[in-house]
Order: structure tokens, then sequence, then C-alpha cells
């Protein structure tokens, strides 16, 4: 069992988790995640180390409830335990002098992205981040982004808060100021990722994206997170999760992660009650 240490809502439905693990917190790297079990009969839940402290021995997740594992994981409280964490997985993320590094988060991903874009600016670099999110209540992260950057976007879809538009139509805005831009690394949903890589595709700007597919045992033993790039068959847990942006087939993840909407759906209708708890956070 592991302690929950702290555990707070950043925005609806997206909770920031602190749980002591102290081995992890001491060797973890920037883009790696660990493998989650709420429960001793719960699936496994990977999940990106947003942060960690060695010296407290925490390391800290943000979780955005969306099925039956990650609702009953937001209803969790500090003082709370869950059953097994495991990790760190995942190569580091690969980090070095690149000059001018955007980090983009969309929505959650930018717990993901805030990560990178501290060993980005410890690197070195010259850091723009800029974080998107649909509207100013879904921002998450934003004094921390802000304090890592160099420069420090903030986009709203609907135009609530920030810069008016996607995450790409900023980035694509900082292009055509003439900017020199070395190094992009973009997470968050599927369709923002891809679109992401058709902003830099032309420009020929490095650009990474952290692919989130469904993952079991989180050791490259399954084959559940297989990915394709450059056309072979990658594994996300172990080669990953970061890949080059330009050469993912985001139609064939996108596909895939759609396999098991019907079973997460029935999952989530039979635990019904416990969603109800989450909700009411
Ligand atoms: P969201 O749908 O609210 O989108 C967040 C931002 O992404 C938007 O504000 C916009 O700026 C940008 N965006 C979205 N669609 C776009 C498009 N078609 N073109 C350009 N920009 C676009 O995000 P959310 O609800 O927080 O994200 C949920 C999804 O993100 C889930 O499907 C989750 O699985 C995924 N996710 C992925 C990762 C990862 O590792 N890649 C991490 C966390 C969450
Ligand atoms: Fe099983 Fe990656 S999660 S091979």
């Amino acid at each position: 069992m592991y302690n929950i240490v702290s555990a707070i809502f950043l925005a609806e439905n997206i909770k920031k988790i602190e749980i002591k693990a102290p081995r992890i917190a001491k060797k973890r790297k920037a883009g790696q995640f660990v493998m989650i079990r709420v429960s001793e009969n719960g699936e496994r839940i990977p999940l990106t180390i947003a942060d960690s402290d060695p010296e407290k021995g925490t390391v800290t997740i943000i979780v955005q409830g969306m099925g039956k594992s990650t609702i009953e994981l937001n209803g969790k409280e500090a003082g709370e335990t869950i059953h097994d964490i495991v990790g760190p997985l995942g190569t580091p993320s690969h980090i070095e002098k690149f000059g001018t590094a955007v980090s983009i988060g969309g929505g959650v991903g930018t717990a993901i992205a805030y990560p990178t874009a501290v060993a980005l600016k410890k690197a070195g670099n010259y850091v723009i981040t800029i974080n998107g999110a649909r509207t100013k209540d879904l921002v998450i992260l934003e004094n921390e982004m802000k304090a890592v950057s160099d420069e420090a976007y903030i986009t709203t879809d609907d135009g609530s808060y920030g810069f008016h538009g996607f995450v790409t139509q900023k980035l694509q805005e900082l292009i055509d100021s003439g900017r020199t831009i070395d190094y992009v690394l973009a997470i968050g949903p599927i369709p923002m990722m891809r679109a992401v890589a058709e902003v830099t595709r032309p420009y020929g700007i490095p650009t990474v994206v952290s692919l989130n597919p469904v993952m079991v045992d989180g050791t490259g033993m399954c084959g559940g997170c297989r990915v394709t790039v450059e056309n072979e068959i990658r594994f996300a847990c172990v080669d990953g999760p970061e890949f080059d942006a330009h050469k993912v087939d985001f139609k064939n993840l996108s596909d895939r992660n759609r396999m098991y909407l019907g079973e997460e759906r029935q999952s989530s209708e039979t635990a019904s009650h416990k969603c109800r708890i989450g909700h009411q956070q």
C-alpha cells in the first residue's frame, strides 16, 4: 500500500495527487511514467510523473477522471492509500540544449509538458510554453509553467482567457513572426498532437509527442501499447512514450485507443455508484 500525501482538484475532474514512493522519487526523470493500481483487482493505469520530491520521497501525478479507474483514483483523499505503484517506466525525454524550445501542453497533457519544460530549461534552452485549454476554468499549472518559461502563453478555445484559439494557432503565429524555433514538444489529445506535427512539418522543426496508447503491463511484455512509427511497430511503454511526431501514424493510434470504449463504458456503468462519488468532489 502507498500513502497519498496530498490530493487537490486543479480543475473540474482534474486532480493533483502526491504519493509517497521514495525509490521512484529518487530515480525518475522527465518523461517517465508509473503504473498505478488503485485497488487489488483494479486495472493498471499508466500516468506520467508530473513532479517529484526526492527529499520528501514523493511523486506527483495529475489525473483526469475519464473512466472507471481514473474516477476511482480521483475520489481518493490525503491520508488514504492506493494498492500499488510501479516505476519509473519508459524512456526519459531526450533533453539537450536545442536553442529555442517550445513545450506545448493541451488540456491535461500540460501535466506532462511541464516536467519536460523544467528539464529543457535546466539544460540551458530558451523555453517557450503554450498551455491550452477549452476554457479558463480548465487551465492547469499556469504558475508552474510561467516559472520555467522565458515566454509563457495561455490559449483557450472559447477565448475566455489568454489567446483565443488552439495551441496550434499560437504556434503558427510564433513561426510566422519569423523567429527561430529549434525544438517542439507537444502533449495532449491525439488530434492536437497530430495538428502540431502538421504545423511544424513544412518547416522541418524537430517535433516530439508523448503517446498514450492502451497499456497493460508497461514493461514491453503484452504488446498492448504498440504504435506505428515510420511504418515500424514500436512499444510506447519501453521505446517511448516520446516519439518523432513527423513519423507517428496517428490514425492507427486513434483507432487502437477506440477499441475498448465499449468495455470501458460497460465497466463505468457497473460501478456507477463510484462515479457519483468522484463527481461530488
Ligand atoms: P482538450 O480536448 O480540452 O484539448 C486541449 C487543447 O488541445 C485545446 O484547448 C486545444 O488548444 C488543443 N486541441 C485540441 N484539439 C485540437 C485540434 N484538433 N487541433 C489543434 N489543437 C487542438 O484536452 P483534454 O480534454 O484535457 O484532453 C483529453 C485527452 O488528452 C484525452 O483523450 C487524454 O487521453 C489525452 N491525454 C493525452 C496525454 C498524452 O500523453 N498524450 C496525456 C494526457 C491526456
Ligand atoms: Fe504491454 Fe507496453 S504496455 S507492451
